[in-house]
């Protein structure tokens, strides 16, 4: 059967809340004749923000402790400098806008008994800023309007196709650096399609699943930032993993259930099995920036601590209301927060770096944009202060959509010889797939990616653990062949997590200072302009960085 080919004003990878919120923008607000394609790799819900629990940054007229300026401070401290003031601005001071757009899309955010918005506190934020959607559920919360909107609303997806179960496998990017579409695999059919348009937009999210622990769910395997590398385009930061302090730890279990900060914002504390309050010298206490707090809980495991989150200051039956899911999944795992500590060891969680792009998700390559946690506008910095990230993924979204609509939708079917090459790759003619011949345990493979990860490019590195995790990882690379078509979608993931991999290993090995989340235990230097002096507690965790070695 030839490859099916269509035509689209638009592409969306990515459906989580800013692939769907740009669907819903563009379908509102942009005249597109040939329609949106979203296209998602799992069911349409599924994805990193469907699992958001703290919630939402929100600067708000109506909260008079907070301003745009003490925003800004907080997310640069959190950064350690290394945000792009303008960026960190412009999102600060358009997220009253942001929050109001979603409460008219249905999103009901909690309230107090006065009808009041409740705001939460999180790790490195001086004020509650933090709204949330049914305790924990935040994510949810909003996923689930925008699904809605997308799939429900008359006019809204009466614009939009959606593809689920599809990945983009590549970019067509021609020989003058424009896109002018993607491949399209079904995992069900296992058919191909390629499909044009002006304007493709990766919203595909983060990279957690490079690493053994993490918070976020399978699909978060890096997949925008593999194509867009592939493509050539430009990618910053990506020395800059974040992991986050309090996930779930229990004994034989991989998976790692997120414990969320604002736990901790509302009075849970830190301690060892011998119930030593360790952070309690740090100025900022257990809600010091992520990374220090990540990089405390560490240091006490290495020394064959375990680490609880002691949660008795909060009353239970408003830790109940609070936090139901939370509560709930402790108590499935065996855990009753009534009279039981909860275990936690910290997992990868969010990348701040990523396709670079401009506050509207402008690439380095034409007509491709990039948003959400595929991208880096520079927002985060060094770490990204907690709760920034949905509200980037909705702002940037919106500018995103603002920038386009002011554009003409160009004729987009221009195929040059680079496309037709891409093509070729993925036509069914072409037999040459990647395990056709030889067998290859795609399972083990990826395992061992994981762990070379985990270990070697984790919460601590140093030159020696980052030169043996790349010749790791081009062993896994030597065992499957990156370029050819693949048989399934857990092929493409192990393709682009190699090259997600490798870019993060280059980038932490470029970076010879500490900062931020990137500590490189071998070196004395500490980038001391970009560090606000609270991180000085960072270096009586010095211990630690022997164990990596
Ligand atoms: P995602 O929501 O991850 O969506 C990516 C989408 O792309 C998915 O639908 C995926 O299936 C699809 N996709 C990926 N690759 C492909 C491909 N090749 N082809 C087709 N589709 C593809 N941030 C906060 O601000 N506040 C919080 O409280 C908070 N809590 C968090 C809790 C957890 C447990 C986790 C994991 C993250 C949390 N974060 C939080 C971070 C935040 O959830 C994410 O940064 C944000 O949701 C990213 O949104 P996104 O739309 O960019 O990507
Ligand atoms: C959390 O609830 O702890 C996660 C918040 C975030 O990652 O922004």
């Amino acid at each position: 059967m030839p490859m099916k080919h269509s035509t689209y004003s638009v592409i969306i990878v990515g459906s989580g809340i800013a692939g769907l919120y740009a669907a819903i923008k563009i379908s509102e607000t942009m005249s597109v004749p040939d329609g949106v394609l979203l296209l998602t790799k799992s069911q349409i819900s599924e994805c990193n923000s469907r699992y958001a629990q703290g919630g939402i940054v929100g600067v708000l007229p109506e909260n008079k402790t907070d301003s745009i300026s003490l925003h800004v401070s907080d997310t640069i401290k959190a950064g350690c400098g290394l945000c792009d003031f303008n960026v960190v601005k412009f999102i600060s001071e358009n997220s009253n806008h942001a929050i109001k757009d979603l409460m008219k899309y249905g999103v009901k955010f909690d309230r107090n008994e006065k009808n009041q918005l409740n705001f939460t506190l999180e790790g490195a934020h001086s004020v509650r800023r933090i709204l949330h959607v049914g305790g924990d559920a935040t994510g949810y919360g909003i996923e689930k309007e925008l699904v809605n909107k997308v799939k429900n609303d008359p006019v809204i997806s009466s614009n939009i196709t959606i593809y689920e179960q599809t990945l983009a496998t590549d970019l067509l990017v021609d020989s003058k650096n424009t896109c002018r579409g993607v491949i399209a695999y079904n995992s069900v059919s296992h058919e191909y399609e390629t499909v044009y348009a002006p304007y493709t937009i990766l919203a595909t999210g983060g990279t957690g699943q490079v690493y053994k622990y993490t918070t976020n769910p399978s699909v978060t395997t890096g997949d925008g930032l593999a194509l867009a590398i592939r493509a050539g385009a430009d990618i910053k930061d990506m020395e800059f993993i974040q992991f986050h302090p309090t996930a779930l730890s229990i004994e034989n279990d991989d998976s790692r259930f997120l414990i969320s900060e604002s736990v901790r914002g509302e009075g849970a504390k830190l301690v060892n099995q011998d119930g030593e309050y360790f952070m309690k010298d740090h100025p900022q206490k257990d809600l010091a920036p992520r990374d220090v707090v990540a990089r405390a809980i560490y240091s006490q495991l290495s020394r064959g601590n375990r680490v609880f989150l002691d949660t008795t200051s909060i009353d239970v039956d408003l830790f109940k209301k609070r936090f139901p899911n939370i509560y709930k999944t402790c108590l499935e795992n065996g855990i009753d927060i009534t009279k039981d500590f909860i275990p936690v060891s910290p997992a990868a969680h969010y990348c701040m770096g990523g396709i670079k792009t401009e506050i509207n998700g402008k690439t380095s390559i034409n007509n491709l944009f990039a948003i959400g946690e595929a991208a880096c506008t520079s927002l985060h910095g060094a770490n990204r202060l907690a709760s920034n990230s949905l509200l980037e993924c909705v702002v940037t979204a919106y500018e995103l959509v603002n920038h386009i609509s002011k554009e003409e939708l160009h004729p987009t079917k221009v195929i040059d010889e680079t496309i037709m090459n891409i093509i070729k790759k993925y036509s069914d003619d072409n037999s040459e797939s990647v395990s056709d011949e030889t067998f290859v345990d795609i399972d083990s493979l990826l395992l061992n990616l994981k762990t070379t990860m985990w270990e070697k490019v984790g919460i601590i590195r140093t030159e020696s653990s980052l030169s043996r995790a790349i010749k790791e990882i081009e062993t896994i690379e030597k065992e499957f062949n990156t370029d050819s078509k693949c048989n399934s979608i857990r092929e493409y993931e192990l393709r682009n997590m190699i090259y997600v991999a490798k870019c993060i290993i280059n980038a932490a090995l470029s970076r010879k200072e500490s900062v931020g989340a990137h500590f490189r235990a071998d070196s004395i230097q500490v980038n001391n302009d970009k560090q606000d002096n609270v991180r000085d507690f960072v270096h009586e965790q010095k211990t630690t960085a022997r164990i990596c070695n």
